[in-house]
């Protein structure tokens, strides 16, 4: 039963990551007219988050596929990704390497009786599927490697809460480490939807997984709304910060309201930016700064 409020508006809504430059707002922008169209299309909210975050995916301004950050030996990218929805759904791969589109095997993760398709298998499974091999190294990623390298000894001996709190240059310490994980939600008139996409947070070894496969960590999706969130995966995945900010809206929370209790939910030291939509709208909000976009159109019939 939905709630006398709803409006039969189709919504999508997009980050570009935690810690990304909200001047790269337009990235989102296009991720949500892409995922607009794939509903104007009939093709609902599911196809819709895939189209969106595939977007932000190929933008290479930001830290998912192509762009993803490197490990802590300065070639490898493991990239994780996911997508669920308000039926139940579910898939999602980890440390997936050289693929162009991670969340697009995750949808086909979800395709399958598995939930977590993982490293070599998960690449294995993409190649099953035709998702050629490709690198999505690039420059810019080598150049934060780079500037990690810069700042590498103090953070192996200081904790980064520590160096952040001591960090005394003119640029911010969060432009060296880079920013996290793109995500869209989707409300498509009748179905919710979530996807994430990352490359990682920086200075992480081979295998290491985040928040962005795990639900109800990076993401949630059920009858009450669509839940994506970005930042520091360990504390979001310990937190299950997206299915506790999903039930605030069960609880009858507006969008802006869950945003503001989650953005509250963890340690101040931690990186955290979310969106959300339910019937009703949509919003989104970081700690430090995140392009992102929300919009809506009129569902299709
Ligand atoms: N939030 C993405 C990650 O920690 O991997």
């Amino acid at each position: 039963m939905l709630p006398t409020s709803v409006h039969r508006l189709a919504v999508v809504a997009c980050h570009g990551g935690s810690a990304s430059n909200p001047a790269h707002a337009d990235g989102p922008r296009r991720a949500c007219l892409a995922g607009l169209e794939v509903i104007a299309r009939h093709q609902g909210a599911l196809e819709a988050v895939i189209a969106a975050t595939r977007t932000l995916e190929d933008d290479d301004r930001f830290n998912a596929g192509t762009g993803s950050n490197l490990r802590l030996d300065g070639t490898t990218i493991q990239m994780d990704a996911s997508c669920m929805t308000s039926l139940g759904a579910f898939g999602a791969v980890a440390a997936i390497e050289r693929v162009q589109n991670p969340v697009v095997v995750a949808q086909g993760v979800l395709e399958t009786p598995h939930v977590l398709l993982v490293g070599d298998g998960a690449t294995a499974f993409a190649r099953r599927r035709g998702v050629p091999d490709y690198d999505p190294t690039t420059a810019a990623a080598r150049a934060r490697f780079g500037q990690l390298l810069a700042v590498g000894g103090p953070l192996g001996e200081w904790s980064r809460t520590a160096l952040q709190r001591a960090w005394n240059f003119d640029r911010p310490l969060r432009d060296v480490l880079g920013s996290d994980t793109v995500g869209s939600v989707a409300w498509d008139g009748h179905t919710f939807a979530s996807a994430l996409s990352s490359g990682g947070t920086t200075a992480v070894l081979r295998g290491r997984v985040g928040d962005v496969p795990l639900p109800g960590c990076g993401l949630y999706a059920g009858p009450s709304g669509a839940v994506a969130t970005t930042g520091d995966g360990e504390d979001i995945a310990r937190s299950l910060l997206a299915y506790r900010t999903y039930l605030a809206l069960e609880d009858g929370r507006r969008p802006d309201q869950a945003v503001a209790w989650a953005l509250g939910e963890l340690a101040d030291s931690v990186d955290v930016g979310i969106i959300v939509v339910n019937h009703t709208g949509y919003a989104g909000g970081s700690r430090h700064g995140m392009a992102w976009h929300g919009q809506e159109a009129q569902a299709p019939a």
